[in-house]
């Protein structure tokens, strides 16, 4: 069991554990520590600091338009390939009362970085989710805009903000993303946190050219930031792109992974990926609960736009009835509560 002092509590509202995060002991788990005993502690951890549950949120991919070329995704500008689609106002708070139907109370509003959805329009949407959904929150997972729009939506009602880092590296991220910059991205995270969101980063596992040395500063990187939730995603080649010929990580490495996230930043919300789902079926959703994740995305997107959200091939979607099962299996409990942050505001201890 992992323990943690009274003074390491105080200093850290996020709790880090007591695994070594210097990068040599990073490198030396990823490589050669044994994933079943690691997965043993993060799940402790997972307990301790967050509960038994598992938390269930409805995400809506709200249009697969991007103004962004990343290497790696099928939504990229360049890709001629996909049929590209916006859902309607009235199409989102559709399938935003299908999800409340449910009982979820959170929905994921993602789509590419389209800005055709003008500031004006997402608040508007955003206030009137609030308005039609008592108590339900919302995240945005919406990209990169200009800095007065998150300003703008966060008044507007929105709580939470995913935005991955993809990957720390900045020589990788430059490469990957054409037209990008790793520091602006970081500047949007930091002045995400400034205005008060929930905020939620992450990174793709497995990239070309990625080494594990990458993987122990991505580690370093979570710890450094502090964030609310970890998004981690396996890569999985998609066809219209030039990454189609590389493969996927090894289901060791991505446990593992996940496993020392978890030690890194015991209080995170973190999702079992939908690309998780993809590659390994529902087991691996189930290992990557027992691996430290505590939460899980539903697909809430109408079934006719979702073969078109093709950010890499053959991307699955989990129902309620297969998460219940994975989370029963995993003897863990599933809470369709709210599931806000258990990073606590500086200082303050948990109850
Ligand atoms: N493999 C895995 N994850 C991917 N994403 C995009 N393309 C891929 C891919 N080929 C992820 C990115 C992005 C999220 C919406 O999907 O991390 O943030």
């Amino acid at each position: 069991m992992i323990t943690f002092t009274r003074e390491q509590n105080e200093k850290s509202p996020h709790a880090f554990g007591e695994f070594p995060s210097d990068k040599k002991s990073l490198i030396d788990a990823l490589t050669s520590a044994d994933a079943q005993e690691l997965m043993i502690k993060a799940d402790a951890a997972r307990k301790d600091f967050c509960g038994d549950e598992i938390f269930i949120r409805g995400i809506i991919e709200f249009s697969n338009v991007c103004a962004r070329n990343c290497r790696y995704c099928g939504l990229r500008r360049d890709n001629k390939r996909i049929t590209r689609y916006r859902m309607t106002v009235p199409e989102i708070l559709e399938a935003a009362a299908a999800l409340a139907q449910e009982g979820i109370q959170t929905v994921v509003l993602q789509s590419g970085d389209d800005l055709g959805y003008s500031r004006n329009t997402l608040s508007d949407l955003i206030e009137t989710i609030k308005a039609k959904f008592p108590g339900m929150a919302v995240t945005l997972s919406v990209g990169e805009r200009p800095l007065d729009d998150y300003r703008a939506f966060k008044d507007a009602g929105a709580d939470r903000y995913l935005l991955k880092h993809e990957t720390i590296d900045e020589n990788l991220y430059s490469r990957l993303h054409p037209g990008q910059s790793l520091k602006h991205r970081l500047r949007i995270l930091a002045h995400l946190k400034k205005l008060g969101y929930q905020v939620g980063i992450g990174n793709i596992i497995g990239l070309p050219l990625q080494t594990t040395e990458d993987l122990a500063d991505e580690l370093i990187f979570f710890k450094d930031f502090k964030p609310d939730m970890i998004g981690i995603s396996p890569f999985i080649a998609q066809q219209d792109t030039f990454l189609n010929h590389f493969p996927s990580p090894s289901q060791g490495l991505v446990l593992k992974f996940l496993a020392l996230t978890r030690l890194m930043v015991c209080r995170a919300l973190m999702p079992s990926a939908t690309a998780i789902g993809t590659l390994y079926g529902a087991d691996g959703c189930l290992q990557a609960l027992r691996a430290g994740c505590n939460v899980i995305m539903l697909n809430y997107t109408p079934l006719r736009y979702r073969a078109d959200y093709a950010i890499y091939d053959n991307k699955k979607a989990l129902g309620l009835r297969e998460a219940r099962t994975i989370i029963s299996s995993a003897g863990s409990k599933i809470s369709f509560s709210r599931g806000d942050s258990f990073c606590l505001p500086s200082g303050r201890l948990p109850a």
